[in-house]
């Protein structure tokens, strides 16, 4: 490597043409699951306040303590690379008075992110998730229809062997009794627990649940749960949640200590886990926030969502064939034809047959060879004879036939062809 080569940021990935086409299946797929939930997509910029994530995702989370990429722009105004979405749509909810439109605002998104992570397995600095938000809706008919749309796009992209973590951590009242009686409870362990629970003692015990360690884990396996705390409502919202869940069908497995790590979260959390993934196994995580509108200052308004990591979701999908093939490619000997072989690629392309031809100048066999290579169907030769007699030779790359065709109805040729 030259000393003078300028390489990518550490977390960051180029997507290359083989790859970015299995992106355009599973963007496509999104799409049409989209379409059948008749959900709306929307697209925010790439920067916001940084305001809207101290307030929206909380000041004591790992995203806005350490993991946004922040400036002071120009104007003196601190702005920040979106590190999620859930705050810039409830953003833009609010902004644009979407729910006057529609009580029950469903919105989606594919859109890049920005985290400064350390980048291992599934953990990249720029990711993309593909995410789902629902504004107007506090009944758990929304948070079921929510869950089914992760799971109706994981089955039908083939992924196997995930599993659905849920639970309720209730609502604010019953969360603070809980951090209190949690807090009780550990405190005597309080020098035995890792230096990151030991921290987020005071800032998020919450967090804590969650986390990695073996010897925390060992220590809250008798911590109180947050069930026993739940208000009434909180119970019936969670107990209608999974008979919703029963008749659609949809296993899960009860987990108290699911809270996650951003602070909007109130009563529905879940996650889905692929074992496959290593470390970083959650490829989708979600919830309701039912107060984060009017945490960033709309009207309250209850919302839940969730979102999937696009890079996790690929690396769980081995089995994709789809080869880049294109429909024609012309091949053109000398410079006589030259001019015929550009006329006629342009032709065929306002055909809408997919066509490629040769701009290197190379000889027939190299430029039949680039042919197969890029997986063309059919070649249609120009040779200097043929052209004088106002022929070309139509050659399907699949059996090897080959076939004389005048060049005046080639078009019509190639177009009654099935490819
Ligand atoms: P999150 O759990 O931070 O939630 O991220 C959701 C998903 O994005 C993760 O499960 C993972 O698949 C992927 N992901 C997160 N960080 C990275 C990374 N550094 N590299 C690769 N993939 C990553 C949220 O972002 C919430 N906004 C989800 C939500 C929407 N809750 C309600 N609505």
């Amino acid at each position: 490597m030259s000393k003078n080569q300028i390489r990518s940021i550490k977390g960051t990935q180029d997507i290359l043409p083989a790859e970015s086409l299995k992106w355009r299946v599973l963007e496509k797929k999104i799409h049409d699951t989209m379409e059948l939930f008749n959900y709306g997509e929307i697209r925010t910029p790439a920067f916001e306040k940084t305001e809207l994530f101290d307030r929206g995702v909380g000041l004591q989370t790992d995203i806005v303590t350490k993991e946004m990429y922040s400036w002071i722009d120009q104007g003196g105004e601190s702005l920040t690379l979106k590190p999620e979405l859930t705050a810039p749509v409830s953003r833009a909810y609010v902004q644009h008075s979407l729910g006057v439109q529609k009580p029950l605002t469903k919105l989606y998104y594919i859109d890049a992110l920005f985290r400064r992570e350390r980048p291992q397995k599934g953990r990249f600095r720029q990711f993309h998730q593909f995410g789902v938000e629902a504004f107007g809706s506090e009944h758990p008919e929304i948070d079921s229809e929510i869950i089914s749309i992760a799971v109706t796009l994981f089955k039908e992209l083939g992924l196997k062997d995930i599993s659905l973590k849920l639970n309720s951590i209730g609502s604010e009242n019953c969360r603070d009794k809980y951090k209190d009686e949690l807090k009780k409870f550990l405190k005597p362990y309080l020098k035995d627990l890792s230096a990151s629970s030991q921290k987020r003692f005071e800032t998020n015990p919450l967090r804590i649940l969650d986390t990695k360690s073996l010897s925390d884990i060992e220590i809250i396996k008798n911590a109180p749960t947050i069930s026993n705390f739940w208000s009434n409502e909180d119970k019936v919202h969670f107990d209608e949640l999974c008979e919703l869940l029963d008749t659609l069908k949809i296993k899960y497995e009860v987990d108290s200590n699911l809270v996650r790590g951003l602070d909007y979260y109130s009563r529905t959390t879940f996650e889905l886990i692929s074992p496959s993934l290593g470390a970083q196994n959650a490829i989708c995580g979600g919830g309701r926030y039912d107060k984060l509108v009017e945490m960033i200052g709309g009207k309250p308004t209850p919302g839940i969502g969730f979102a999937a990591g696009i890079e996790r979701i690929m690396m769980t999908l081995k089995n994709y064939t789809d080869k880049n093939s294109i429909d024609i490619y012309v091949v053109g000997i000398g410079p006589k034809v030259r001019q015929t072989v550009f006329a006629l690629a342009d032709e065929l392309r306002q055909s809408n047959l997919s066509t490629e031809c040769d701009m290197l100048r190379r000889s027939i066999k190299s430029q039949l060879r680039d042919a197969n290579k890029i997986g063309a169907k059919y070649a249609i030769i120009i040779g200097d004879k043929e052209f004088e007699n106002k022929l070309v030779e139509v050659k399907n790359l699949n059996n090897g036939e080959q076939e004389k065709v005048a060049i005046k109805s080639i078009i019509s040729h190639m177009t009654s062809l099935s490819f």
